[in-house]
């Protein structure tokens, strides 16, 4: 058994503290990632050991052991998952935490009892708060991944007194919590208290539709997050305290980024029901007699003339996974003197970063992709827009629509552009479930087809041209 002294215990925690804010700031742009998930890994290393050796829990043989085992797990998910499967992954993280946190809790006030010390109210009520809002998570992420593993159906679910029922079991787990503070010597109210959180924790995922799920996910990972901090002061252990808190703040933030770049709040993401199957027939006034369809060799066409491209990726371009044709097509046409950029969407796709993560993994340079803000007054100037795969984050209607339901979200302004041509199977709606007028538009030209053939096919075509 290692035993250390507690000023080396806190000394490591600072430096796990100091990595973890390291860690989050990495993330913060795609250049300095994965040096941040580097720093994150490094930090949680450190933690672990260090409350390990603390605690004089295990001696070195079982730690190594422990992230032997920890670590081939790791490394075979991370191998297997495919990218399009990883806000699942992500649940499946933050359901975890959850319930770890409320196994740890109710572990806590167990061998309080047995001791028979009476308890201190900051255990009572961070174990009370610890067991909620890691119930809560717990359910809500399983949930969660249940929709986007299409293990059960990814649309809304609702139905009458939904609201109700939550208030109600919202009141029973507030009930259940002063009942531990005032009764800290029995275990019936704790238990109370899980079994209303988990319910409540299914009841508020199962509304909310297979497409909003990211949201939700970033904000049960913020939950996973606080449950930690609130299971620190059960166990009085600074690290979990400070490691919480950030998960608990950056997954706050990342919701509000998230609902922003949206143009809806939270509330409606959770209540709005929104992400429900769509209406045949949405558009066909907006688009009759008014479509123009274009092919390959027409899109070469115009790219000769081209100086400056535009391309705009969305959803399609990862269902397809058209991201390396991309690139080989972007440079092709740099190779004959064409500008190339990428306009990024906050909320293209259906993960925060889906599209630069996709685009990043085709080697396509950081400094090519555009945030919406910088791409924005650029279109004026720009020949060819290729919208590939996205709809709703290049529609028009956002800046009209005062009651749609991406009324007022922040688009990319790909209608300015000399000629805009979008690649999409058919004029189906995407995520929100409406028209575009753009691919009405007299600028716009529809390339109907899959994103990868229909890219692999431009390629073909430029070499032709
Ligand atoms: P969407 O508006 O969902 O449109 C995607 C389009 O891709 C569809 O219209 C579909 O048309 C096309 N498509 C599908 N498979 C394709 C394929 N194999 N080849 C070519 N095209 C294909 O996508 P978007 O513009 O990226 O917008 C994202 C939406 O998701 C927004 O409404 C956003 O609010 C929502 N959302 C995003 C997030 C995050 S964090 N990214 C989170 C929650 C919700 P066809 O069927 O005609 O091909």
């Amino acid at each position: 058994m290692i035993t250390l002294n507690s000023t080396l215990i806190n000394v490591a925690y600072l430096v796990a503290s100091v990595l973890f804010i390291l860690g989050l700031k990495g993330l913060t742009h795609p250049r300095t990632a994965v040096r941040g998930n580097l720093y994150g890994a490094l930090a949680m290393l450190i933690a672990v050991i260090a409350t390990l050796v603390d605690q004089q829990i295990v001696g070195f043989q079982i730690i190594f052991a422990g992230l032997l085992i920890g670590s081939v797990i790791g490394v075979l998910l991370a191998a297997k998952i495919e990218m399009t499967a990883m806000p699942q992954l992500v649940a499946a993280f933050n359901g975890f935490g959850g319930g770890a946190s409320v196994l740890v809790a109710g572990a806590a006030l167990m061998e309080s009892q047995l001791v028979n010390t009476s308890p201190h109210h900051t255990f009572t009520v961070s174990t009370g708060v610890s067991g909620l809002i890691g119930a809560v998570t717990f359910f809500g992420s399983l949930i969660a991944f249940a929709k986007l593993q299409e293990l059960i159906s990814g649309n809304p679910l609702l139905f009458p007194g939904q609201q109700v029922i939550n208030l109600l079991l919202g009141l029973i787990c507030i009930g259940a919590l002063g009942w531990i503070i005032i009764e800290p010597e029995t275990m019936q109210p704790y238990w109370v208290l899980v079994a209303a959180a988990s319910l409540l924790g299914i009841l508020i995922v199962i509304p909310i539709g297979g497409a909003d799920m990211p949201v939700v996910i970033a904000l049960l990972n913020s939950f996973s997050g606080l449950a930690a901090a609130a299971t620190g002061f059960v166990l009085q252990n600074n690290i979990l305290i400070i490691a919480g808190s950030l998960v608990g703040a950056s997954g706050l933030i990342l919701t509000q980024i998230m609902c922003k770049a949206m143009n809806r709040s939270l509330g409606n993401v959770l209540v709005g029901g929104v992400g429900g199957p769509v209406a045949d027939g949405a558009g066909d006034e907006i688009y009759d007699g008014k479509v123009k369809s274009t092919s390959a060799d027409e899109v070469a066409m115009l790219f000769d003339t081209a100086r400056r491209v535009v391309v705009v990726p969305g959803y399609g371009m990862a269902v397809a996974q058209a991201q390396h044709a991309v690139r080989d097509m972007a440079n092709l046409l740099e190779a004959r003197g064409v500008e190339v950029d990428y306009a990024i969407h906050p909320v293209a796709g259906r993960m925060p970063g889906h599209m630069n993560v996709l685009l990043a993994e085709a080697e396509v340079p950081y400094d090519q992709l555009k945030e919406m803000d910088h791409v924005n007054p650029t279109f004026e100037q720009t020949d060819v827009v290729l919208v590939i795969g996205a709809n709703d984050v290049v529609n028009p209607l956002a800046r009209v629509d005062d009651n749609g339901p991406i009324a007022g979200m922040p688009i990319l302004d790909v209608d300015k552009a000399r000629t805009v041509v979008i690649i999409k199977r058919s004029l189906s709606p995407g995520f929100a479930g409406i028209a575009n007028p753009l691919f009405a538009a007299d600028n716009a030209l529809m390339y109907f087809g899959s994103a990868k053939e229909a890219i692999l096919d431009l390629v073909t075509a430029i070499k032709d041209a």
